[in-house]
């Protein structure tokens, strides 16, 4: 599986602000990794790269420059939010846009805290990206996260590292923490009591040697295609298994999934092992909503194995599918139906009745890669062809999934 992303976003721009060359192993080959290394070039940093091996010549904390012209996050969120985090303690301006999708995507979210932190940011009407950025000296503050929202949190805590003192936020769930393994690997003080994490500003990074580990979320198209195919049993190795990342794990093994962890250890502060799945009959059940933070990303995939299980599926509490590179709580009904199933949609979730016969469709990718890849996975297990608009937009996270569906079903 190609490395992961969220974790790939993480240690460029923590390598980027480090003093000295970080040497950062297999990542992310996703177009959104590239458009963080893309706007750290913007900033100064000399970054080279071959392949999936990537040399970050550190600025330290006050070594950006500002961009000539803007910055571009393309299609993506977590990019513009957790880079506005940085941005927000420079003393210069930067203007920071994306694509269509991330322009409709809500910023109030992070301009509420780091405006609090003392940067000022202009956004277009609505709290919608470009956002001008004008950054300066901040002071820390205590925030209370209104929504669970890891790249909310690491903006708070990006930009904590230049406040005097100490930052601390508190989650109302616990999100993913690569950014606290992150930044604690890259040197920063920083901990945890409970649902606050507190980081001390203004201290030193130091440049690091890291491998991202395999992309749990880019697996979880594969994890539910082993699971419903019959016959199949896949073994991914060097998957990242950190446990803000594993709820798709304890959910699919919950309803009958023949799932089992290899082997798993602890590298740089990240978990990382193998998976093998094996073809199961899955009885389906409710994703519990304290589960929900934790397999976002994954909800499109498993709403379309709902259709195969024995009792169906069905989510709520999940109303931040609604603002993700699509609306993919309509993304995934539209095309489900379109494929000839019954589904039921509500504000924040999906009910997906089970033992429906998929049929081959044209499917509306939305330009978004997790509808993309969840109905090709649809596509597998349909009666008939499946065709994908825009397909290509499973570049932005896994360039590699269809060559990796064809390699699997040879
Ligand atoms: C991400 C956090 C999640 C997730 C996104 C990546 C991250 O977004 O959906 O794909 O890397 O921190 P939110 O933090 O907005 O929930």
């Amino acid at each position: 599986m190609p490395g992961d992303k969220s974790i790939s976003h993480r240690y460029a721009m923590l390598a980027a602000i480090a003093e000295g060359a970080s040497h950062l192993h297999s990542f992310a080959e996703s177009v959104d990794c590239q458009s963080t290394l893309d706007c750290l070039k913007m900033l100064g940093v000399q970054i080279d790269r071959h392949g999936n091996e990537v040399t970050v010549e550190g600025a330290g904390l006050d070594g950006l420059r500002a961009s000539a012209a803007p910055l571009d996050a393309g299609n993506s969120g977590s990019t513009m939010r957790m880079l506005a985090g940085i941005l927000s303690g420079q003393s210069f301006r930067s203007v920071l846009g994306g694509d269509a999708s991330l322009s409709r995507r809500p910023m109030r979210r992070i301009i509420e805290p780091l405006t609090r932190m003392g940067a000022r940011i202009q956004p277009a009407e609505g709290d919608l990206p470009p956002l001008i950025i004008d950054g300066g000296r901040l002071r820390p503050i205590h925030y209370d996260l209104p929504v669970a929202s890891a790249q909310v949190k690491t903006a708070v805590l990006f930009a904590g590292l230049y406040a005097e003192g100490v930052t601390e936020v508190v989650e109302p769930c616990p999100t993913r923490d690569h950014s606290e393994i992150a930044l604690r690997q890259f040197g920063a003080e920083i901990g945890r009591r409970e649902r606050t994490t507190f980081l001390r500003g203004r201290g030193r990074l130091r440049a690091q040697s890291l491998t991202v580990p395999g992309d749990i979320s880019s697996s979880a198209f594969f994890l539910v295609a082993g699971l419903l195919v019959p016959e199949s049993d896949i073994t991914f190795e060097n998957i990242g298994l950190n446990p803000t990342r594993t709820a798709i794990l304890d959910f699919l093994k919950s309803i009958g999934g023949d799932i089992s962890i290899l082997n798993c250890e602890s590298h740089n502060g990240e978990m990382v092992g193998s998976v093998r799945v094996r073809a199961s009959v899955l009885e389906g059940g409710e994703i519990p909503a304290e589960l929900i933070p934790g397999l976002i990303d994954e909800l499109p995939v498993l709403a379309v194995m709902g259709a195969q299980t024995e009792n169906g599926l069905v989510f709520r509490g999940a109303q931040e599918l609604r603002v993700k590179e699509s609306d993919r709580i309509v993304a995934v009904a539209e095309n489900l139906r379109r494929m000839g199933a019954e589904v039921e949609e509500f504000p924040d979730g999906l009910r997906v009745p089970g033992r429906q016969r998929l049929t081959g469709a044209e499917i509306a990718s939305y330009g978004d890669h997790r509808i993309a890849m969840a109905f090709s996975i649809a596509g597998l297990v349909a009666d008939g062809t499946t065709s994908i608009d825009d397909s290509d937009c499973v570049q932005i996270s896994f360039p590699s999934f269809f060559e990796t569906i064809a390699h699997l079903t040879r």
